[in-house]
């Protein structure tokens, strides 16, 4: 039988994020790192993270943690079929089983010798884990995808000490830009947002907002009408209209280490200047970073609080409240299947 578990607990928070797919690495830091292995820690579970090395690309998420002598396996290296413990070298395959106790060439091996494993993915040349078996989510979709109108760009992902969900509230927090973005996605003598209607469809969170027309942004700004829509809480999908008629798409999804912790993964995409360098574009988004960095990880504390009473919020805070809203329903929905 499942555990109760308490609503305004951590682990029910932890227990709701669970339920979805999250980045932990991209494809190209795990393929450089040394033995195609990589240690990476998601909702507070050291895992490891492994390419196995056979003709079709096969990969591995299991806890990082040897149950022989505990080292971590992630120190090992991945093989064709497994990946191999580097302290006395047990081979672990993709379900977490132990087919190798060199030590023992004639076994028999434990039945207890199983890590456990998690579902893993590779999307968008990121590499996904999903920790909750039961859950059926998809893994977050990215609009650019596929679509050869769009020139994409990767952005560089960077860990960020904050709660994924304080910074995904920034992420679709209108009444910011005043004063954070003050010249390139704001003014400060515009500090009224406007209040979007915010729809629920498909289980996604979704609004559009349409900035002022006489701004003058940088032609590398994401700036102009825009549709935000948010497949999971921890994944904001921001497609622009800009003045010029072009198309351009924002992507991040803030993958939570812990309640406290967030490393972020985003894309960048565009139908205009897909023939110029990216510099000027991955350098604007780079400011707007900077500009948001001090105020989101200056938050106390860095978990986001559920509890509506715990912060003050106004009629102008209309996105996190319904953003709060839809995370309060998650978790209680979490809080009653395990009843
Ligand atoms: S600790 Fe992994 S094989 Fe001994
Ligand atoms: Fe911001």
């Amino acid at each position: 039988m499942a555990v109760p578990i308490d609503m305004s607990s951590d682990e029910a928070v932890v227990e709701t994020l669970a339920a979805f797919w999250h980045p932990v690495c991209s494809v190209d830091e795990l393929r450089t790192s040394e033995g195609r292995t990589l240690g990476v820690v998601l909702l507070g579970r050291e895992l490891v993270i492994a390419e196995l090395t056979g003709d079709t690309p096969a990969y591995v998420a299991m806890d990082d943690r040897c149950l022989h002598r505990s080292t971590r396996l992630s120190v090992g290296w991945a093989e064709p079929d497994g990946v191999r413990c580097a302290y006395h070298g047990w081979k672990w395959d993709g379900g977490g089983r132990c087919i190798d106790v060199p030590s023992m060439p004639d076994g028999p091996i434990p039945a207890k010798a199983k890590v456990r494993a998690y579902r893993v993915a590779e999307r968008y040349g990121l590499i996904w884990v999903c920790l909750d078996d039961r859950a059926d989510n998809p893994i977050p979709a990215f609009v650019a995808d596929g679509d050869q109108s769009l020139r994409i760009v990767a952005g560089e992902p960077y860990t960020w000490p904050v709660s994924a969900l304080r910074r995904v509230e920034n992420f679709v927090d209108l009444a910011h830009f005043a004063w954070v973005h003050v010249g390139t996605l704001g003014r400060r003598e515009e500090p009224v947002p406007p209040l979007p209607d915010i729809e629920r469809v498909d289980g996604e969170l979704r609004f559009t907002y349409d900035p002022p027309q006489d701004f003058d942004a940088s032609s590398a700004a994401m700036y102009g009408w825009s549709r935000y829509r948010m497949p999971i809480p921890c994944t904001v999908s921001i497609e622009f209209a800009l003045g010029n008629g072009a198309r351009r798409v924002l992507w991040m999804t803030a993958s939570p280490i812990d309640l406290e912790t967030c490393r972020c993964f985003w894309f960048m995409a565009r139908s205009d200047d897909r023939d110029g360098p990216d510099d000027p574009h991955v350098e604007f988004q780079r400011i707007v970073l900077a500009q948001d960095l001090p105020v989101v990880t200056n938050q106390v504390p860095r978990a986001l609080p559920l509890d509506p009473a715990d912060e003050l919020s106004v009629r102008t805070d209309r996105v996190s409240i319904e953003y709060r809203r839809w995370l309060r329903e998650l978790v209680a929905d979490t809080v009653r299947s395990h009843g």
